[in-house]
Protein backbone atom coordinates (compact mmCIF):
# COMPACT_ATOMS: atom_id res chain seq x y z
CA UNK A 1 0.00 0.00 0.00
CA UNK A 2 1.48 3.52 -0.68
CA UNK A 3 -0.10 6.13 1.50
CA UNK A 4 1.37 9.86 0.85
CA UNK A 5 3.49 11.21 3.07
CA UNK A 6 1.50 14.04 3.34
CA UNK A 7 -1.54 12.29 4.03
CA UNK A 8 -0.84 10.02 6.75
CA UNK A 9 1.12 12.99 8.51
CA UNK A 10 -2.14 15.29 8.27
CA UNK A 11 -3.70 11.69 9.70
CA UNK A 12 -1.17 11.80 13.08
CA UNK A 13 -1.67 15.49 13.09
CA UNK A 14 -5.37 16.17 13.17
CA UNK A 15 -6.35 14.81 16.51
CA UNK A 16 -3.14 16.80 17.88
CA UNK A 17 -4.20 19.96 16.10
CA UNK A 18 -7.96 19.55 16.69
CA UNK A 19 -7.01 19.31 20.89
CA UNK A 20 -4.65 22.40 20.25
CA UNK A 21 -7.50 24.48 18.72
CA UNK A 22 -9.78 23.15 21.46
CA UNK A 23 -7.60 24.27 24.26
CA UNK A 24 -7.27 28.02 22.25
CA UNK A 25 -11.25 28.44 22.28
CA UNK A 26 -11.23 28.16 18.83
CA UNK A 27 -13.38 25.75 17.05
CA UNK A 28 -12.07 22.60 16.17
CA UNK A 29 -12.48 21.27 12.53
CA UNK A 30 -15.93 19.48 13.16
CA UNK A 31 -17.45 22.65 14.44
CA UNK A 32 -16.11 25.05 11.84
CA UNK A 33 -18.16 27.79 10.92
CA UNK A 34 -19.89 27.01 7.54
CA UNK A 35 -17.86 27.99 4.12
CA UNK A 36 -20.20 28.36 1.39
CA UNK A 37 -21.81 25.44 -0.58
CA UNK A 38 -19.96 23.75 -3.48
CA UNK A 39 -21.15 25.50 -6.36
CA UNK A 40 -20.40 25.67 -10.54
CA UNK A 41 -20.45 29.10 -11.49
CA UNK A 42 -20.43 30.10 -15.34
CA UNK A 43 -19.08 33.50 -17.06
CA UNK A 44 -18.02 33.96 -20.56
CA UNK A 45 -19.33 30.61 -21.34
CA UNK A 46 -16.44 29.54 -19.27
CA UNK A 47 -17.29 27.30 -15.82
CA UNK A 48 -15.79 26.66 -12.49
CA UNK A 49 -16.88 24.51 -9.54
CA UNK A 50 -15.94 26.19 -6.07
CA UNK A 51 -15.55 24.26 -2.78
CA UNK A 52 -15.79 26.33 0.58
CA UNK A 53 -15.53 28.93 -1.53
CA UNK A 54 -12.22 28.57 -3.78
CA UNK A 55 -11.68 27.16 -7.37
CA UNK A 56 -11.94 23.33 -7.09
CA UNK A 57 -10.37 20.45 -9.87
CA UNK A 58 -11.62 17.00 -9.55
CA UNK A 59 -9.07 14.73 -9.43
CA UNK A 60 -11.20 11.94 -9.10
CA UNK A 61 -11.90 8.31 -9.01
CA UNK A 62 -15.20 6.17 -9.12
CA UNK A 63 -15.27 2.82 -7.36
CA UNK A 64 -16.87 -0.65 -8.75
CA UNK A 65 -20.83 -0.86 -9.04
CA UNK A 66 -20.81 -2.79 -5.89
CA UNK A 67 -18.21 -0.95 -3.99
CA UNK A 68 -20.61 1.13 -1.91
CA UNK A 69 -21.12 -1.05 1.09
CA UNK A 70 -19.77 -0.65 4.19
CA UNK A 71 -17.47 -4.13 4.56
CA UNK A 72 -15.79 -2.97 0.75
CA UNK A 73 -14.65 0.95 2.05
CA UNK A 74 -10.78 -1.18 3.52
CA UNK A 75 -10.24 -2.09 -0.55
CA UNK A 76 -11.62 1.45 -2.16
CA UNK A 77 -9.52 3.56 0.70
CA UNK A 78 -5.56 2.09 -0.49
CA UNK A 79 -6.18 2.62 -4.11
CA UNK A 80 -7.99 6.27 -3.28
CA UNK A 81 -4.66 6.89 -1.68
CA UNK A 82 -2.31 5.54 -4.30
CA UNK A 83 -3.97 7.38 -6.95
CA UNK A 84 -3.67 10.84 -5.50
CA UNK A 85 -7.55 11.08 -5.88
CA UNK A 86 -8.81 14.23 -4.11
CA UNK A 87 -12.63 13.01 -4.66
CA UNK A 88 -14.43 10.24 -4.92
CA UNK A 89 -17.52 8.77 -6.47
CA UNK A 90 -19.79 6.30 -4.63
CA UNK A 91 -22.90 4.78 -5.65
CA UNK A 92 -25.81 5.30 -3.26
CA UNK A 93 -28.72 2.93 -4.65
CA UNK A 94 -32.44 3.76 -3.94
CA UNK A 95 -32.99 0.17 -2.72
CA UNK A 96 -30.05 0.10 -0.09
CA UNK A 97 -31.93 3.14 1.81
CA UNK A 98 -35.53 2.57 1.40
CA UNK A 99 -35.69 -1.44 0.96
CA UNK A 100 -39.29 -1.24 2.44
CA UNK A 101 -41.48 1.84 0.94
CA UNK A 102 -40.81 4.77 3.27
CA UNK A 103 -38.48 3.16 5.98
CA UNK A 104 -35.26 4.79 5.11
CA UNK A 105 -31.51 3.30 5.93
CA UNK A 106 -28.54 6.08 5.67
CA UNK A 107 -26.39 4.15 7.85
CA UNK A 108 -24.17 3.40 4.71
CA UNK A 109 -24.00 6.84 3.99
CA UNK A 110 -22.58 8.13 7.06
CA UNK A 111 -19.98 5.36 7.03
CA UNK A 112 -19.17 6.64 4.18
CA UNK A 113 -18.95 10.37 5.10
CA UNK A 114 -17.19 9.58 7.90
CA UNK A 115 -14.37 7.50 6.30
CA UNK A 116 -13.62 10.14 3.16
CA UNK A 117 -13.14 13.23 6.05
CA UNK A 118 -10.82 10.62 7.74
CA UNK A 119 -9.20 10.16 4.41
CA UNK A 120 -9.28 13.71 3.71
CA UNK A 121 -11.67 13.32 0.13
CA UNK A 122 -14.29 14.73 -0.85
CA UNK A 123 -17.08 12.55 -2.67
CA UNK A 124 -19.79 12.92 -5.08
CA UNK A 125 -22.71 10.72 -4.86
CA UNK A 126 -24.10 9.00 -7.32
CA UNK A 127 -27.87 8.38 -7.20
CA UNK A 128 -28.64 4.93 -8.74
CA UNK A 129 -32.46 4.84 -8.61
CA UNK A 130 -34.79 4.76 -11.65
CA UNK A 131 -32.22 4.24 -13.89
CA UNK A 132 -28.47 2.78 -13.79
CA UNK A 133 -27.94 2.14 -16.98
CA UNK A 134 -31.20 1.94 -18.99
CA UNK A 135 -32.77 -0.28 -16.33
CA UNK A 136 -33.87 0.15 -12.79
CA UNK A 137 -31.60 -3.07 -11.03
CA UNK A 138 -30.86 -0.61 -7.94
CA UNK A 139 -34.36 0.56 -7.38
CA UNK A 140 -36.01 -1.51 -4.70
CA UNK A 141 -37.92 -4.39 -5.24
CA UNK A 142 -41.02 -2.51 -3.86
CA UNK A 143 -40.65 -0.75 -7.22
CA UNK A 144 -38.85 -3.10 -9.83
CA UNK A 145 -41.56 -5.95 -9.42
CA UNK A 146 -44.69 -3.86 -9.39
CA UNK A 147 -44.97 -3.49 -13.22
CA UNK A 148 -48.84 -1.95 -12.66
CA UNK A 149 -47.17 1.11 -10.62
CA UNK A 150 -44.80 1.59 -11.96
CA UNK A 151 -44.62 1.07 -15.62
CA UNK A 152 -41.85 0.05 -18.21
CA UNK A 153 -40.79 1.04 -21.45
CA UNK A 154 -43.42 -0.14 -24.21
CA UNK A 155 -41.73 -0.76 -28.11
CA UNK A 156 -43.50 -0.14 -30.67
CA UNK A 157 -44.70 -4.14 -30.75
CA UNK A 158 -46.59 -3.83 -27.62
CA UNK A 159 -43.53 -5.69 -25.54
CA UNK A 160 -42.18 -4.38 -22.80
CA UNK A 161 -38.42 -3.49 -22.20
CA UNK A 162 -36.43 -3.45 -18.76
CA UNK A 163 -36.51 0.36 -18.67
CA UNK A 164 -38.81 2.25 -16.63
CA UNK A 165 -40.85 4.75 -18.49
CA UNK A 166 -39.94 8.29 -17.57
CA UNK A 167 -44.01 8.87 -17.84
CA UNK A 168 -44.82 6.84 -14.96
CA UNK A 169 -46.32 9.45 -12.45
CA UNK A 170 -45.83 6.85 -9.28
CA UNK A 171 -42.18 6.63 -10.12
CA UNK A 172 -41.18 9.92 -10.08
CA UNK A 173 -43.37 10.38 -7.05
CA UNK A 174 -41.39 7.44 -5.44
CA UNK A 175 -37.87 8.27 -7.18
CA UNK A 176 -38.37 12.05 -5.71
CA UNK A 177 -39.03 11.28 -2.04
CA UNK A 178 -36.59 9.08 -1.91
CA UNK A 179 -34.07 11.48 -3.13
CA UNK A 180 -35.15 14.16 -1.11
CA UNK A 181 -34.65 11.72 2.09
CA UNK A 182 -31.34 11.49 1.16
CA UNK A 183 -30.62 14.96 0.89
CA UNK A 184 -31.86 15.51 4.01
CA UNK A 185 -30.24 13.32 5.73
CA UNK A 186 -26.76 14.85 3.77
CA UNK A 187 -27.35 18.06 4.71
CA UNK A 188 -27.97 17.06 8.42
CA UNK A 189 -24.55 15.43 8.55
CA UNK A 190 -22.61 17.41 6.06
CA UNK A 191 -24.31 20.91 5.23
CA UNK A 192 -21.91 22.15 7.67
CA UNK A 193 -18.39 20.34 6.12
CA UNK A 194 -18.88 19.74 2.36
CA UNK A 195 -17.87 16.18 2.40
CA UNK A 196 -19.85 15.44 -0.55
CA UNK A 197 -19.80 18.14 -3.22
CA UNK A 198 -21.46 17.08 -5.58
CA UNK A 199 -24.18 14.74 -6.62
CA UNK A 200 -24.88 12.56 -9.99
CA UNK A 201 -28.89 12.20 -10.41
CA UNK A 202 -29.39 8.43 -11.54
CA UNK A 203 -27.04 6.91 -14.23
CA UNK A 204 -26.93 6.45 -17.67
CA UNK A 205 -30.39 7.26 -18.21
CA UNK A 206 -32.07 6.34 -21.42
CA UNK A 207 -33.37 3.17 -22.86
CA UNK A 208 -32.07 0.72 -25.25
CA UNK A 209 -34.33 -1.15 -27.11
CA UNK A 210 -36.10 1.47 -28.03
CA UNK A 211 -36.20 5.02 -29.10
CA UNK A 212 -38.58 6.14 -26.79
CA UNK A 213 -41.79 5.29 -25.08
CA UNK A 214 -44.96 3.98 -27.47
CA UNK A 215 -47.17 3.73 -24.44
CA UNK A 216 -50.16 6.01 -24.52
CA UNK A 217 -48.56 8.43 -22.40
CA UNK A 218 -45.64 8.26 -25.37
CA UNK A 219 -47.88 9.04 -28.00
CA UNK A 220 -49.61 11.81 -26.43
CA UNK A 221 -46.28 13.25 -25.64
CA UNK A 222 -45.20 13.04 -29.18
CA UNK A 223 -48.34 15.25 -30.15
CA UNK A 224 -47.72 17.85 -27.78
CA UNK A 225 -46.08 21.21 -28.06
CA UNK A 226 -42.26 21.43 -27.87
CA UNK A 227 -42.35 23.61 -24.35
CA UNK A 228 -40.95 26.85 -24.97
CA UNK A 229 -37.40 26.18 -23.51
CA UNK A 230 -36.38 23.47 -26.07
CA UNK A 231 -37.57 25.88 -29.01
CA UNK A 232 -35.36 28.97 -27.46
CA UNK A 233 -32.55 26.79 -27.19
CA UNK A 234 -32.85 24.76 -30.46
CA UNK A 235 -34.04 27.96 -32.20
CA UNK A 236 -36.90 26.21 -33.88
CA UNK A 237 -41.01 27.71 -34.31
CA UNK A 238 -43.62 26.66 -32.17
CA UNK A 239 -45.66 23.28 -32.64
CA UNK A 240 -45.79 19.71 -31.41
CA UNK A 241 -42.57 17.40 -31.13
CA UNK A 242 -43.55 15.45 -34.45
CA UNK A 243 -44.16 18.58 -36.27
CA UNK A 244 -41.11 20.34 -35.21
CA UNK A 245 -38.44 17.39 -34.86
CA UNK A 246 -39.86 15.18 -37.42
CA UNK A 247 -37.85 12.46 -37.57
CA UNK A 248 -36.36 13.10 -34.74
CA UNK A 249 -39.35 13.61 -32.52
CA UNK A 250 -39.27 10.33 -31.26
CA UNK A 251 -35.24 10.02 -29.76
CA UNK A 252 -36.03 14.74 -28.82
CA UNK A 253 -39.42 13.93 -27.32
CA UNK A 254 -37.97 10.83 -24.87
CA UNK A 255 -34.97 12.53 -23.97
CA UNK A 256 -37.55 15.50 -23.02
CA UNK A 257 -39.18 13.53 -20.91
CA UNK A 258 -36.26 11.77 -19.08
CA UNK A 259 -34.67 15.07 -18.53
CA UNK A 260 -37.47 16.37 -17.12
CA UNK A 261 -38.31 13.59 -14.96
CA UNK A 262 -34.85 13.82 -13.57
CA UNK A 263 -35.29 17.47 -13.50
CA UNK A 264 -37.86 17.29 -11.11
CA UNK A 265 -35.61 14.97 -8.67
CA UNK A 266 -32.95 17.08 -8.42
CA UNK A 267 -34.82 20.11 -8.25
CA UNK A 268 -36.48 18.90 -5.24
CA UNK A 269 -33.10 17.44 -4.09
CA UNK A 270 -31.70 21.09 -3.96
CA UNK A 271 -34.71 22.89 -2.24
CA UNK A 272 -33.64 21.00 0.47
CA UNK A 273 -29.66 20.88 0.24
CA UNK A 274 -28.17 22.86 -2.95
CA UNK A 275 -25.28 20.42 -3.86
CA UNK A 276 -24.25 20.87 -7.79
CA UNK A 277 -25.78 17.93 -9.27
CA UNK A 278 -25.39 16.30 -13.15
CA UNK A 279 -26.55 13.80 -14.92
CA UNK A 280 -24.08 11.30 -17.16
CA UNK A 281 -24.37 9.44 -20.33
CA UNK A 282 -23.75 6.42 -22.11
CA UNK A 283 -22.18 7.87 -25.13
CA UNK A 284 -23.39 6.81 -28.67
CA UNK A 285 -19.80 6.56 -31.38
CA UNK A 286 -19.34 10.16 -31.62
CA UNK A 287 -19.02 9.53 -35.97
CA UNK A 288 -21.16 6.49 -36.55
CA UNK A 289 -23.74 6.63 -33.74
CA UNK A 290 -26.52 4.67 -35.69
CA UNK A 291 -29.80 4.42 -34.61
CA UNK A 292 -31.27 5.36 -31.29
CA UNK A 293 -32.02 2.69 -29.25
CA UNK A 294 -28.77 0.94 -30.51
CA UNK A 295 -27.35 3.07 -28.24
CA UNK A 296 -29.12 4.56 -24.53
CA UNK A 297 -31.85 6.95 -26.49
CA UNK A 298 -33.48 10.03 -24.16
CA UNK A 299 -30.48 10.18 -22.34
CA UNK A 300 -27.58 12.95 -22.42
CA UNK A 301 -26.01 11.73 -25.86
CA UNK A 302 -24.17 14.67 -27.74
CA UNK A 303 -26.90 15.00 -29.96
CA UNK A 304 -29.92 16.28 -27.34
CA UNK A 305 -27.35 18.33 -24.91
CA UNK A 306 -29.47 21.26 -25.75
CA UNK A 307 -32.84 19.74 -25.09
CA UNK A 308 -31.32 18.63 -22.11
CA UNK A 309 -29.72 22.03 -21.20
CA UNK A 310 -33.50 23.12 -21.59
CA UNK A 311 -35.32 20.42 -19.80
CA UNK A 312 -33.57 20.53 -16.60
CA UNK A 313 -32.14 23.52 -15.60
CA UNK A 314 -31.34 22.41 -11.59
CA UNK A 315 -28.28 20.48 -13.37
CA UNK A 316 -25.12 21.97 -13.57
CA UNK A 317 -24.15 19.62 -16.80
CA UNK A 318 -24.71 16.81 -18.18
CA UNK A 319 -21.17 14.55 -18.49
CA UNK A 320 -19.80 12.40 -20.96
CA UNK A 321 -18.78 9.21 -19.62
CA UNK A 322 -15.75 8.08 -21.91
CA UNK A 323 -14.75 4.08 -22.86
CA UNK A 324 -13.09 5.14 -26.49
CA UNK A 325 -9.56 5.04 -25.97
CA UNK A 326 -9.30 6.18 -29.78
CA UNK A 327 -7.61 9.83 -29.30
CA UNK A 328 -10.24 11.47 -32.42
CA UNK A 329 -12.83 9.98 -30.78
CA UNK A 330 -11.77 11.03 -27.12
CA UNK A 331 -10.93 14.47 -28.62
CA UNK A 332 -14.50 15.01 -30.13
CA UNK A 333 -16.04 13.65 -26.94
CA UNK A 334 -14.18 16.34 -25.38
CA UNK A 335 -15.65 18.98 -27.69
CA UNK A 336 -19.12 17.87 -28.22
CA UNK A 337 -19.38 17.95 -23.95
CA UNK A 338 -17.16 21.26 -23.44
CA UNK A 339 -19.68 24.46 -24.00
CA UNK A 340 -20.70 27.51 -23.14
CA UNK A 341 -23.62 26.25 -21.67
CA UNK A 342 -22.32 22.76 -20.49
CA UNK A 343 -19.13 22.29 -18.47
CA UNK A 344 -17.44 19.61 -18.94
CA UNK A 345 -16.46 16.77 -16.02
CA UNK A 346 -15.54 13.99 -17.58
CA UNK A 347 -17.80 11.67 -14.94
CA UNK A 348 -16.36 8.22 -15.72
CA UNK A 349 -13.27 6.72 -18.42
CA UNK A 350 -11.63 3.78 -18.54
CA UNK A 351 -9.09 2.51 -16.02
CA UNK A 352 -5.95 1.28 -17.93
CA UNK A 353 -2.77 3.23 -19.27
CA UNK A 354 -4.61 4.27 -22.60
CA UNK A 355 -6.61 6.55 -20.74
CA UNK A 356 -4.76 8.16 -18.36
CA UNK A 357 -3.30 10.82 -20.71
CA UNK A 358 -6.77 12.08 -21.56
CA UNK A 359 -6.55 14.25 -18.17
CA UNK A 360 -4.44 16.70 -19.68
CA UNK A 361 -6.74 16.87 -22.89
CA UNK A 362 -9.78 17.35 -20.31
CA UNK A 363 -7.84 20.30 -18.94
CA UNK A 364 -7.39 21.60 -22.59
CA UNK A 365 -10.87 21.46 -23.05
CA UNK A 366 -11.30 23.44 -19.85
CA UNK A 367 -12.50 20.77 -17.82
CA UNK A 368 -13.48 21.06 -14.40
CA UNK A 369 -12.36 17.31 -13.18
CA UNK A 370 -11.68 13.70 -14.47
CA UNK A 371 -12.36 10.50 -13.24
CA UNK A 372 -11.33 7.07 -14.19
CA UNK A 373 -13.94 4.60 -12.89
CA UNK A 374 -13.78 1.15 -10.93
CA UNK A 375 -10.86 2.27 -8.84
CA UNK A 376 -10.76 0.16 -5.92
CA UNK A 377 -9.15 -2.87 -5.29
CA UNK A 378 -12.13 -5.37 -4.83
CA UNK A 379 -10.60 -8.01 -7.20
CA UNK A 380 -13.30 -6.80 -9.98
CA UNK A 381 -12.28 -5.82 -13.40
CA UNK A 382 -14.69 -4.12 -16.51
CA UNK A 383 -12.21 -5.36 -18.98
CA UNK A 384 -12.25 -5.13 -21.84
CA UNK A 385 -13.64 -1.54 -20.89
CA UNK A 386 -11.22 -0.76 -18.68
CA UNK A 387 -7.86 -3.17 -17.01
CA UNK A 388 -7.77 -6.72 -16.72
CA UNK A 389 -7.05 -6.24 -13.01
CA UNK A 390 -6.83 -3.01 -10.91
CA UNK A 391 -3.37 -3.31 -9.04
CA UNK A 392 -0.71 -0.99 -7.98
CA UNK A 393 0.44 -0.79 -11.37
CA UNK A 394 -3.12 -0.16 -13.03
CA UNK A 395 -3.03 2.93 -10.67
CA UNK A 396 0.10 4.00 -11.81
CA UNK A 397 0.23 6.16 -14.61
CA UNK A 398 -3.26 7.67 -13.28
CA UNK A 399 -1.20 8.40 -9.70
CA UNK A 400 1.50 9.64 -11.44
CA UNK A 401 -0.34 12.55 -13.10
CA UNK A 402 -2.41 13.15 -10.51
CA UNK A 403 0.35 13.71 -8.23
CA UNK A 404 1.93 15.42 -10.59
CA UNK A 405 -1.93 17.90 -10.82
CA UNK A 406 -2.70 17.70 -7.25
CA UNK A 407 -0.52 20.71 -6.00
CA UNK A 408 -1.79 22.71 -8.89
CA UNK A 409 -4.99 22.21 -8.68
CA UNK A 410 -6.34 24.75 -7.30
CA UNK A 411 -4.44 26.56 -9.62
CA UNK A 412 -5.28 25.07 -13.06
CA UNK A 413 -9.49 25.80 -11.64
CA UNK A 414 -8.61 29.16 -11.38
CA UNK A 415 -7.01 29.96 -14.42
CA UNK A 416 -8.69 28.11 -16.54
CA UNK A 417 -11.76 30.10 -15.99
CA UNK A 418 -10.14 33.09 -17.47
CA UNK A 419 -9.41 30.73 -20.31
CA UNK A 420 -5.90 30.44 -19.23
CA UNK A 421 -5.21 26.67 -19.37
CA UNK A 422 -4.25 24.81 -22.26
CA UNK A 423 -3.51 20.55 -22.06
CA UNK A 424 -2.59 18.52 -25.08
CA UNK A 425 -2.37 14.24 -25.04
CA UNK A 426 -0.69 12.57 -27.19
CA UNK A 427 -2.52 11.01 -30.32
CA UNK A 428 -2.76 7.54 -31.57
CA UNK A 429 -0.55 8.31 -35.08
CA UNK A 430 0.75 11.67 -35.11
CA UNK A 431 3.36 12.69 -32.41
CA UNK A 432 3.42 16.15 -32.70
CA UNK A 433 0.69 18.81 -32.38
CA UNK A 434 0.35 22.62 -31.70
CA UNK A 435 -0.99 25.26 -28.88
CA UNK A 436 -2.66 27.98 -29.51
CA UNK A 437 -1.59 30.30 -26.52
CA UNK A 438 -2.81 33.56 -28.58
CA UNK A 439 0.34 35.03 -27.24
CA UNK A 440 2.74 32.32 -27.93
CA UNK A 441 2.15 29.31 -29.52
CA UNK A 442 3.58 25.71 -27.99
CA UNK A 443 4.34 22.97 -30.24
CA UNK A 444 4.43 19.46 -28.09
CA UNK A 445 6.07 16.58 -29.34
CA UNK A 446 6.05 13.26 -28.30
CA UNK A 447 8.72 9.98 -28.43
CA UNK A 448 12.26 12.43 -28.93
CA UNK A 449 15.76 11.75 -26.69
CA UNK A 450 16.21 14.71 -24.72
CA UNK A 451 19.13 16.02 -26.49
CA UNK A 452 19.01 16.71 -30.40
CA UNK A 453 16.35 17.88 -32.98
CA UNK A 454 15.63 13.97 -34.22
CA UNK A 455 11.94 14.07 -35.16
CA UNK A 456 9.11 12.71 -32.64
CA UNK A 457 8.34 8.85 -32.66
CA UNK A 458 5.69 8.60 -30.24
CA UNK A 459 5.99 6.65 -27.05
CA UNK A 460 6.00 3.56 -26.62
CA UNK A 461 3.13 3.54 -24.20
CA UNK A 462 1.22 6.38 -25.25
CA UNK A 463 1.97 8.27 -21.81
CA UNK A 464 2.32 11.97 -23.14
CA UNK A 465 0.99 14.78 -22.09
CA UNK A 466 0.96 18.25 -21.00
CA UNK A 467 -0.58 21.39 -19.11
CA UNK A 468 0.06 24.84 -19.60
CA UNK A 469 -1.15 27.64 -17.49
CA UNK A 470 -0.72 31.46 -17.95
CA UNK A 471 0.62 33.25 -14.50
CA UNK A 472 1.63 37.10 -16.30
CA UNK A 473 2.36 38.06 -19.68
CA UNK A 474 4.70 36.03 -21.18
CA UNK A 475 5.41 33.60 -17.92
CA UNK A 476 3.80 30.48 -17.84
CA UNK A 477 3.79 27.54 -16.03
CA UNK A 478 4.37 23.74 -17.48
CA UNK A 479 3.66 20.67 -16.28
CA UNK A 480 3.84 17.08 -18.03
CA UNK A 481 4.76 13.56 -18.67
CA UNK A 482 7.14 12.15 -21.68
CA UNK A 483 6.53 15.39 -24.07
CA UNK A 484 8.97 17.51 -25.21
CA UNK A 485 7.53 21.60 -25.39
CA UNK A 486 8.80 24.19 -27.55
CA UNK A 487 7.23 27.76 -27.29
CA UNK A 488 6.77 29.33 -30.60
CA UNK A 489 6.19 33.53 -31.59
CA UNK A 490 2.47 33.83 -32.49
CA UNK A 491 0.50 33.45 -35.54
CA UNK A 492 1.37 35.29 -38.05
CA UNK A 493 5.14 36.63 -36.28
CA UNK A 494 7.10 33.73 -37.62
CA UNK A 495 11.27 34.77 -37.76
CA UNK A 496 10.15 36.75 -34.74
CA UNK A 497 13.66 36.82 -32.06
CA UNK A 498 12.75 35.13 -28.96
CA UNK A 499 14.11 33.68 -26.36
CA UNK A 500 13.25 31.78 -22.76
CA UNK A 501 14.53 34.28 -20.65
CA UNK A 502 14.25 32.20 -17.80
CA UNK A 503 13.10 28.69 -16.81
CA UNK A 504 12.63 27.45 -13.33
CA UNK A 505 11.63 24.10 -11.95
CA UNK A 506 10.15 23.60 -8.55
CA UNK A 507 7.06 22.79 -6.76
CA UNK A 508 4.02 23.73 -5.46
CA UNK A 509 3.04 23.21 -1.62
CA UNK A 510 -0.28 22.70 -0.63
CA UNK A 511 -0.73 26.30 0.36
CA UNK A 512 -0.03 27.38 -3.65
CA UNK A 513 3.12 28.45 -2.52
CA UNK A 514 5.83 28.40 -5.06
CA UNK A 515 9.15 26.40 -3.89
CA UNK A 516 12.49 27.56 -6.64
CA UNK A 517 14.37 24.03 -7.45
CA UNK A 518 16.82 24.90 -10.22
CA UNK A 519 17.00 26.79 -13.57
CA UNK A 520 17.05 24.86 -16.72
CA UNK A 521 19.81 25.66 -19.10
CA UNK A 522 21.61 24.88 -21.85
CA UNK A 523 21.40 20.97 -22.85
CA UNK A 524 18.13 21.11 -20.57
CA UNK A 525 16.97 23.82 -22.84
CA UNK A 526 18.52 24.24 -26.27
CA UNK A 527 16.19 21.61 -27.92
CA UNK A 528 12.78 22.42 -26.23
CA UNK A 529 12.11 21.47 -22.24
CA UNK A 530 12.11 17.47 -22.01
CA UNK A 531 9.75 16.97 -19.85
CA UNK A 532 9.95 13.07 -18.13
CA UNK A 533 8.57 10.42 -16.62
CA UNK A 534 9.55 12.70 -13.45
CA UNK A 535 6.97 14.21 -11.95
CA UNK A 536 8.63 18.65 -13.33
CA UNK A 537 6.57 21.28 -13.05
CA UNK A 538 8.55 24.62 -14.80
CA UNK A 539 7.96 28.32 -14.74
CA UNK A 540 8.40 29.77 -18.22
CA UNK A 541 9.44 33.64 -18.84
CA UNK A 542 9.61 34.34 -22.73
CA UNK A 543 10.97 37.79 -23.93
CA UNK A 544 11.74 39.07 -27.58
CA UNK A 545 14.46 40.66 -28.50
C1 LIG B 1 -20.86 2.91 -17.26
C2 LIG B 1 -21.71 2.93 -16.03
O1 LIG B 1 -22.12 4.24 -15.75
C3 LIG B 1 -20.94 2.37 -14.84
O2 LIG B 1 -21.78 2.37 -13.70
C4 LIG B 1 -20.45 0.98 -15.17
O3 LIG B 1 -21.53 0.12 -15.37
C5 LIG B 1 -19.59 1.06 -16.41
N1 LIG B 1 -20.33 1.60 -17.52
C6 LIG B 1 -19.06 -0.29 -16.85
O4 LIG B 1 -18.19 -0.82 -15.91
Amino acid sequence: MIISARRSLRHLLLPLLCMGVATLGLASPVQAASTPLPRVVTADGRHQLQVDGKPYLILGAQVNNSSGWPQMLPAVWPAIEALHANTVQVPIGWGQVEPTRGQFDFSFLDTLVTQAREHDVRLVLLWFATWKNNGPNYAPSWVKLDNKRYPRVVKKDGSTLGSLSPLGTATLEADRNAFVALMKHLRQIDGDRHTVIMVQVENESGTYGSDRDYSAAGDKLLQSPVPAAVLKKTGKSAGSWSQVFGKDAAEYSYAWAIAHYIEQVAAAGKAVYNLPMYANAALRDPFNPGPPGGYSSGGPTDNVIDIWRAAAPSLAFVSPDIYMREYKKYTTVLDRYSRPHNALFVAETGNDTAYARYVFATLGHQGIGFSPFGMDYTKYSNWPLGAKAITPETIQPFAANYELLAPLAGLIAKQSFEGKVWGASEPDDTHEEALDLGDWRVQVSYGRPQFGMDPPKGNEQKLGGVVIVQLADNEYLVAGYHARVNFMPPKGHDGQHFLLEKVQEGRYDENGQWHFIREWNGDQTDYGLNLTSQPQVLRVKLATY
